[in-house]
């Protein structure tokens, strides 16, 4: 008998998938559970998973490395898809397509299969991972194939004495992990309804968190953050620990249209307290100790390197050559931001770096001031020039007075010379 290693979540369609891949397959059914900090009870999934005919069922603790590994490398890279999802889903598929793959090799499987539907980016991002990790493999995608309803799974279930929840379904699809929780579904397919209270699990309403700010300094090595309040912390508490402190003061709720990869439109809602407290600390950071054409070329990289994750590229070549880009621009930005947490906002107030790039004797407008007053004058001459020659061309070389030249012995002579 063949062996088939299944993303096993504990909920009805990947409990459902064990015994129909056994059943349409004459597969041996392998479970992995990885843990990424969605707080799950792994002993009683992987117990379920046993008891519905697994032959096997492992659990991962895989929140360092998916804190470490991938959501740290995106907030290095500064990535958000469509300028608003921190990407917390996308980053966790290719770790879970990776322990999939390195299961299906340890047990000799000749397949992997995961719950997705066909209408989601959750798909491409496991089928692609695996194809770029092991193209030998074979994937299956049970819920795509079986293609029921709702109520036709159910029967299957009861038919086969698949533990379905007795307690009325959430109406909401959720997936959640250290770097964000998302919420489709229900009501919120309605782009015009505001999201109701029952949607929200991480964050408390903006009107009913607390009426004092609360600061927290956040510290960066190399880009990436290591200390809160200067107590240094492992990437998977650091994470955890923010989410708890800016959910508290109401930061991160987001609510937008996403385009899906395959096409669709669709209402998501997020809630990324931490990725958002450490995305803007970082990005700040940045804005102090990065030259401007690096950090120019560092927000086209940005939203490719987001377009690369969300579309289930991250093990394509670009990935990783963008990241060798990212990885090079971070040696300078260490230091600490200070981040004040209010009622939904989070504001940077305070940055300190030792490799900060903003002079006061450079910045000044007091008695301290070095910067030469007088070299302005002479660049902008030759930086205006092109605009100068622009409008004595578009005058039909008369020389309009409009262009002020007469102001400007400088850039007099340099047009003659010209
Ligand atoms: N739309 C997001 C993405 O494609 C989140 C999907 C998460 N899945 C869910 N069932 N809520 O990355």
């Amino acid at each position: 008998m063949g062996k088939v290693v299944l993303a096993y979540s504990g909920g009805l369609d990947t409990s459902v998938a064990i015994v129909w891949l056994r059943e349409q397959y004459r597969l041996e059914v392998v479970t992995v559970t990885a843990d990424v900090g969605d707080h799950k009870d792994v002993a009683a999934i992987r117990q379920k998973a046993l008891d519905l005919g697994a032959s096997e069922a492992l659990v991962v603790d895989a929140r360092r490395e998916f804190a470490a590994g991938y959501a740290f490398r995106a907030l290095r890279a500064q990535a958000v898809y469509q300028g608003r999802y921190p990407l917390s889903a996308a980053l966790s598929r290719p770790l879970i397509a990776r322990l999939l793959v390195e299961t299906a090799r340890k047990v000799g499987a000749e397949a992997i299969a995961h719950g997705c539907t066909g209408k989601g980016n959750d798909q491409v991002r496991f089928d692609v991972a695996t194809a770029a990790l092991a193209p030998d493999l074979r994937v299956i995608a049970p819920v795509r194939e079986w293609a029921w309803s709702r109520e036709e799974e159910i029967e299957y279930a009861l038919e086969r004495g698949i533990p379905v929840p007795a307690t009325k379904k959430s109406p909401y699809s959720i997936d959640q992990n250290l770097w964000g929780r998302s919420v489709e579904c229900g009501v919120l397919e309605d782009p015009w309804a505001e999201p109701p209270d029952d949607v929200w699990a991480w964050t408390c309403s903006p009107d009913d968190a607390p009426a004092e700010p609360e600061y927290v300094e956040v510290g960066f090595d190399a880009g990436t953050p290591v200390s809160l309040d200067g107590r240094v912390l492992p990437p998977e508490e650091l994470v955890a620990e923010l989410n708890r402190l800016a959910g508290r003061h109401g930061v991160g709720r987001i609510d937008m249209i996403e385009d899906r990869l395959v096409g669709i439109k669709s209402r998501e809602v997020y809630e990324a307290p931490a990725a958002t407290v450490l995305l803007q600390a970082h990005r700040e950071l940045e804005g102090m100790c990065l030259p401007r054409e690096t950090l120019a070329f560092k927000a086209l990289v940005a939203d490719r390197y987001a377009e690369l994750a969300y579309f289930g590229l991250w093990y394509a070549p670009l990935r990783e050559a963008l990241d060798a880009f990212v990885d090079a621009t971070q040696a300078a930005v260490t230091g600490v931001v200070r981040v004040k947490l209010h009622r939904g906002s989070c504001q940077v107030v305070g940055r300190k770096a030792p490799k900060s790039l903003y002079q006061f004797d450079l910045a000044t407008y007091d008695r301290g001031d070095r910067f030469d007053h007088r070299a302005a004058e002479g660049f902008i001459a030759l930086f205006g020039l092109p605009t100068r020659v622009w409008a004595q061309v578009q005058r039909g070389g008369t020389d309009a007075p409009s262009a002020g030249k007469s102001r400007q012995p400088a850039g007099k002579a340099v047009g003659r010379a010209v």
